[in-house]
């Protein structure tokens, strides 16, 4: 009951997945909140047949019950919570790689990119929030160059990821006094499901590799092992950051 214990949202894949192998790499013990239950439940058991503590948990970080009963699952199971990391997220994508210009944006697509990648985080933080003052401990969430770079769209998912950014200087401004820090990561284009539809489009995906000053996409695990460090005492005097994971994308 006394092993530090880490919540990742959208651990089924990508980003949170290897965020999940990496934190239980590093000693916690991790609980892995996916909406794909079967997907968290192979990867949960892949880091525990490496010998961490890891437990699926069915969760849509929209769903306020689901989430409610998604973190007294994991403190029911583990006892504790120290690292919350918010990654979970919608990327609703039309071709050309874009979410839509004003004109094709509808309603139920601006809604939902919002109620998951935004309003998830508001939630999965309410309900593990009493949980990391108890001991202290740190959230991280998944924000996006996109909430950073003026892009040529009215974007639902740029707009939600600028809102992470307002939203963990927040928590590090009311939190911080109280033992619990709050930081971001700010990744590039990654290597991942989210981007296939750049991988499907050959000219798309050079044109964007060409704008990245190292020369390649980011793999998950770059961008995991920032989460990582963030969470660790190696990291105790970061909070309200943002860190870019671009490959120095926003300099140019
Ligand atoms: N891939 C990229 O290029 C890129 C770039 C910048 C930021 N990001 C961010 O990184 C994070 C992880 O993305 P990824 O690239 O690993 O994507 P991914 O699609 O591989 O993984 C996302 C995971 O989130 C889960 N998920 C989706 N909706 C959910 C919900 N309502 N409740 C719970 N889980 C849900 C999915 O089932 C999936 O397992 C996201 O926040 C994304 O916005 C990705």
């Amino acid at each position: 009951m006394t092993e530090r214990v880490a919540v990742v949202t959208g651990a089924a894949a990508g980003i949170g997945a290897a965020t999940a192998r990496g934190l239980a790499a590093s000693g916690y013990a991790v609980a892995l909140l996916d909406v794909n239950e079967c997907a968290a439940v192979e990867v949960a058991a892949t880091i525990a047949a490496a010998g961490s503590a890891a437990v699926a948990v069915q969760c849509d970080v929209a769903d306020e019950d689901s989430v409610r009963s998604a973190i007294a699952a994991v403190v029911e199971r583990f006892g504790r919570i120290d690292l919350l990391h918010n990654n979970a997220a919608v990327f609703l994508g039309l071709a050309g790689g874009s979410d839509g210009l004003l004109e094709s944006l509808d309603l139920a697509t601006w809604r939902r990119t919002l109620d998951v990648n935004l309003t998830g985080a508001f939630l999965c933080t309410k309900y593990a929030m009493p949980h990391l003052l108890v001991h202290g401990g740190s959230v991280v969430v998944t924000a996006s160059v996109a909430g950073a770079l003026t892009g040529s769209t009215v974007s639902a998912y740029a707009s939600s990821k600028a809102g992470l950014a307002g939203f963990v200087r927040s928590l590090a401004l009311n939190y911080g006094p109280r033992g619990v820090r709050a930081n971001a990561v700010c990744p590039g284009t990654v290597l991942t499901d989210m981007s296939e539809h750049i991988r499907q489009t050959p000219e798309l995906q050079r044109r964007m590799i060409d704008t990245i000053p190292v020369g390649r996409m980011a793999t998950a695990e770059d961008v995991a092992s920032v989460v990582v460090f963030l969470a660790s005492p190696a990291a105790e005097y970061l909070n309200g950051v943002v860190v870019p994971v671009e490959g120095g994308l926003l300099l140019t």
